[in-house]
């Protein structure tokens, strides 16, 4: 059954709606571990538009399961986590117009950028997986540049339009766990994954960890934090 990973950076976007102190990350951090999270993600984000440097800091030293922070190759922003150093860091493809994370990161037209963050973030004990489409080309290209883990986006299964166009994204999903498994790497997924879409693909049973946000906090908005990811973690366990 695969861990899982919650990601808090809409707890920050609802702080600033209003630019104040509340609801605190934070808190909601030590929430998500007390109701059975394996991780806690954030999103650094280069406009600082929900996550800010003070909310990493503080979830650093308070964060009891694994501190996972979602990062672009930008070198502010790789400067931060060498300083920062959470347990793992997820690169991810940055734009600054998205409402969120659009696509896969580019390791094949990126590699050697890539691959130079990679060894810095490396160097400082910090773990790294990178956030690529369900694609061969970039699954290679994460296996040659020497990663040793991945979280293969499922927004197009998550986000498709009708049940066969899902059935066929699954099925690109399975593959691509299978391709990335054949080269020795750890398989993560996220991106889209709610309540109603999470079984299937907890089910894969070489995925080792899933990583969600919105849905979860879109439901703690009605129910509670806790009984959110608690109900999350129960349909993750089948
Ligand atoms: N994984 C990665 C790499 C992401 O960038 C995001 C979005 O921040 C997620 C997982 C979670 O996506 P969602 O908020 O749609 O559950």
């Amino acid at each position: 059954m695969p861990q899982l990973g919650v990601n808090i950076d809409h707890i920050a976007t609802l702080r600033e709606v209003r630019g104040g102190l509340e609801p605190e990350p934070v808190f909601a951090a030590l929430v998500c571990e007390s109701a059975g999270a394996d991780s806690i993600v954030v999103h650094l984000r280069e406009d600082r538009r929900h996550i800010k440097e003070r909310d990493l800091c503080i979830l650093k030293e308070v964060v009891k399961t694994k501190l996972n922070l979602e990062m672009a190759v930008a070198q502010d922003i790789v400067k931060i986590a060498c300083a920062v150093k959470p347990e793992q860091a997820t690169l991810v493809p940055e734009r600054r117009q998205e409402l969120t994370t659009e696509g896969g990161l580019d390791v094949v037209s990126n590699f050697k950028r890539i691959r130079q963050v990679l060894k810095r973030l490396e160097d400082q004990g910090i773990n790294v997986s990178l956030f690529i489409d369900p694609d061969r080309r970039q699954i290679e290209a994460a296996g040659k540049i020497g990663v040793s883990m991945i979280e293969l986006h499922t927004g197009r299964y998550a986000g498709a339009a009708n049940a066969k166009k899902q059935d066929t994204y699954f099925k690109e999903l399975e593959t691509a766990v299978d391709f990335a498994r054949d080269r020795n790497l750890h398989v993560f997924a996220g991106h889209g994954l709610d309540y109603s879409n999470v079984s299937r693909v907890a089910k894969i049973k070489a995925i080792e960890e899933l990583n969600i946000g919105y849905s979860i906090v879109c439901r703690a908005a009605l129910v509670g934090l806790e009984q959110a990811v608690r109900q999350m973690r129960a349909l993750i366990n089948g």
